[in-house]
């Protein structure tokens, strides 16, 4: 497939001669940040900047005195026992007290909280007051089913108001939630419920999706079968079609939620600031996912913080992270992030070209959306219709645009700028992780841009480019992206797993950094140019998908003996899957056998992971431990020199 796309013409007079994208000075002017550093005294970012890296402690606390906290915390970090930081020691919090009850004591009570469209054009609108009265029912509904702090609610839904006020229901109540993507299959559903041990999973009847139906209740009954821990499941209605409902297990949302128990009075359990707020889980290099831990006082600072420097919320901004709420970007940033600023938040719950290319602008249009946050997959596969969708569309009320999950390529970047932002709003090209709990590294409003970069660290993070003994490299070198300080929005651990969080982010460099898994390089700017993972993880439209997990898939399957999965480049998705397989013996290579098995990896673990190409093949490059040697695969494939070879077998 060829993207027609015309580079937009329009030179944006914010564009400076070396390519540089100056902020225009009423932004500047009026930036949360600006003003920020005009209070501490400074004129400049960069020195803001150098202050709050100097004395971290006190940069975060001022951060954290933008919250409420039941008990103030008695030290701000405790190092003793690297790399396990502990945030706010001492302090009592809760997150969902900062995210809806405080907001209930101002005017900000009846504001608009969330508004959300379906796919299907169906519109719901919840007020601060409105979430307020939702998510205690529900809590208190929690409550009945024995759910306590410290268990883990499974949730998998689709991108649907009740997903939001699930989580928060688990978190005013102290029980952590881990939401697994609405995408993924059976396998990885009941991998993820069998490691929390839920005993409670809460999903829908489906959700729409390109005008069709995701049987999630059907995925859920086969992921449950196989799921011994849980009790009760909780079922949305949201497409009314008919699903299976297990008598003792299966309860009707809304069934509950007209029991005399779920009144709309529910106290916010006071918790330790280190308290697990949410498990995520996430591919890493090898082995099964990881369930990442986020805590309630560290991550409410640090995504509080960096949503408001970043894309300069303001109190009667529309704001729309167009992400899904499954993945951290959804946590961090539709969720919780935008309910602490007190926000409105818009969400969307179906696909960016449905019915037509131009649905996401007109959202946009219809309900005046200041602040577009999305993905370079998005922003490539909208760009390949072409420019008259968006042009039909009065785009005016954007002042921000934002994205996230990969490098954006120039072209897309000046796509967004020009044609979507009109070339007044400025680009947030935010990198960070699932693990880091929020932008790590990020412009601001006032910062130059480059088109590809996600140009300096936030306020308070140290980030570096390094070689393999932790030595920083020189300027456009390439290295390791580190982070050399810890920050209050970090991972805590891995979900019983603690030597895992250790040995993967802490051990590979000898001097205690956190090591993302990213490549990347400094330019003599200190702008940082992400250029990928260097660990078997590859991004597909922006979502993380682990080699190894998409290799077990296909050994899984009875015809296949081998499996080796790698990341080539795609125009839409950035990078696709593509696979090598060793048939077991006596088993035909047949064109409907590739069919099965890419049907199969989808059927595993989701419509996503569904591979691009399979490719028989009689053995597959190994080094002499016998581990798969897939840079080999891909220079192969992409007719470039392989490197060293003298760890192949022979
Ligand atoms: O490789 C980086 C890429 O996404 C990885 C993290 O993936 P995940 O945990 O799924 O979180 C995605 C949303 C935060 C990183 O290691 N990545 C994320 N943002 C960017 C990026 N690569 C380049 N530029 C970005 N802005």
């Amino acid at each position: 497939m060829s993207i027609d796309v015309v580079e937009p013409k329009t030179i944006s007079q914010f564009e400076d001669e070396q390519g540089i994208y100056q902020p225009a000075p009423h932004i500047v002017e009026q930036a949360n940040i600006t003003a920020y550093m005009r209070s501490k005294g400074f004129s400049t970012w960069e020195e803001l900047y150098q202050w709050s890296i100097e004395h971290p402690h006190l940069f975060w606390a001022d951060m954290a005195n933008r919250l409420e906290w039941y008990e103030p915390w008695e030290k701000v970090l405790d190092d003793s026992n690297k790399p396990f930081y502990k945030w706010f020691v001492g302090g009592k919090f809760n997150i969902v007290h900062n995210a809806i009850d405080r907001h209930l004591k101002t005017a900000r009570r009846n504001k608009q909280a969330l508004i959300w469209e379906g796919e299907d054009g169906s519109y719901r609108a919840f007020s601060y007051f409105g979430i307020n009265r939702e998510v205690s029912k529900f809590a208190n509904v929690l409550k009945s089913m024995g759910v306590q702090p410290g268990d883990i609610v499974s949730i998998y839904m689709p991108r649907i108001p009740e997903l939001v006020f699930a989580m928060l229901a688990c978190a005013k109540i102290g029980a952590a939630h881990s939401v697994i993507y609405g995408g993924f299959s059976v396998e990885a559903l009941r991998e993820r419920i069998a490691d929390a041990q839920s005993k409670v999973l809460i999903t829908a009847d489906g959700g729409y999706m390109r005008g069709k139906i995701v049987e999630l209740k059907k995925i859920a009954d086969e992921a449950m079968g196989h799921s011994p821990s849980i009790q009760t499941c909780i079922v949305v209605r949201r497409t009314g079609h008919n699903v299976e409902m297990q008598a003792g297990r299966d309860y009707w949302w809304h069934d509950l939620m007209s029991l005399p128990i779920a009144t709309a009075r529910c106290e916010t359990v006071p918790v330790d600031a280190e308290h697990p707020l949410y498990i995520l889980y996430t591919s890493g290099s090898t082995g099964k996912p990881k369930g990442v831990v986020h805590v309630h006082g560290g991550y409410a600072v640090y995504i509080a913080s960096t949503l408001y420097f970043t894309f300069d919320i303001k109190e009667e901004d529309r704001y729309w992270c167009a992400a899904d709420p499954g993945w951290v970007t959804g946590h961090s940033y539709i969720v919780y992030g935008p309910l602490i600023e007190g926000a409105t938040s818009f969400m969307y719950e179906g696909a960016p070209n449905y019915p037509y290319p131009n649905r996401w602008w007109s959202l946009v249009e219809k309900y005046g959306i200041n602040i577009l946050y999305t993905a370079p997959t998005a922003i490539r596969g909208l760009m390949r219709f072409g420019d008259a969708w968006p042009n039909r569309h009065d785009l005016s009320s954007l002042r921000l645009l934002g994205s996230v999950g990969e490098p954006i390529n120039p072209e897309a970047w000046r796509w967004f700028y020009n044609v979507i932002g009109k070339g007044r709003c400025p680009i947030m090209d935010t990198w960070w992780q699932t693990e880091t709990g929020g932008f790590m590294i990020t412009p601001n409003p006032t910062t130059p841009l480059k088109p590809g970069s996600a140009t300096r660290p936030f306020l308070g993070i140290q980030a570096d480019v390094v070689d393999e003994q932790g030595h920083s490299k020189g300027a456009n070198e390439d290295g390791l992206l580190v982070i050399k300080s810890p920050w209050p929005g970090m991972m805590r651990t891995i979900l019983r797993d603690p030597d895992r969080y250790v040995n993967q982010y802490w051990n590979s460099d000898p001097r205690g950094m956190y090591t993302a898994g990213d490549s990347a390089r400094k330019d003599e700017d200190g702008y940082f140019w992400i250029i990928g993972r260097i660990d078997d993880v590859i991004k597909v439209s922006g979502y993380r998908l682990g080699t190894a997990e998409i290799e077990s898939a296909l050994v899984s399957h009875p015809a296949v003996s081998e499996a080796a999965a790698i990341g080539l480049p795609h125009e839409v998705k950035g990078t696709a899957i593509h696979c090598f397989v060793i048939l077991r013996a006596g088993i035909e290579e047949t064109p409907a056998l590739e069919d099965e098995l890419k049907a199969h990896v989808a059927r595993e673990m989701g419509p996503i992971a569904r591979p691009e190409s399979i490719k028989f093949v009689s053995m597959l490059p190994k080094t002499r431990s016998g581990k798969i040697m897939r840079r080999v695969l891909k220079a192969q494939a992409l007719g470039q020199d392989p490197g060293d070879l003298s760890t192949l077998e022979g």
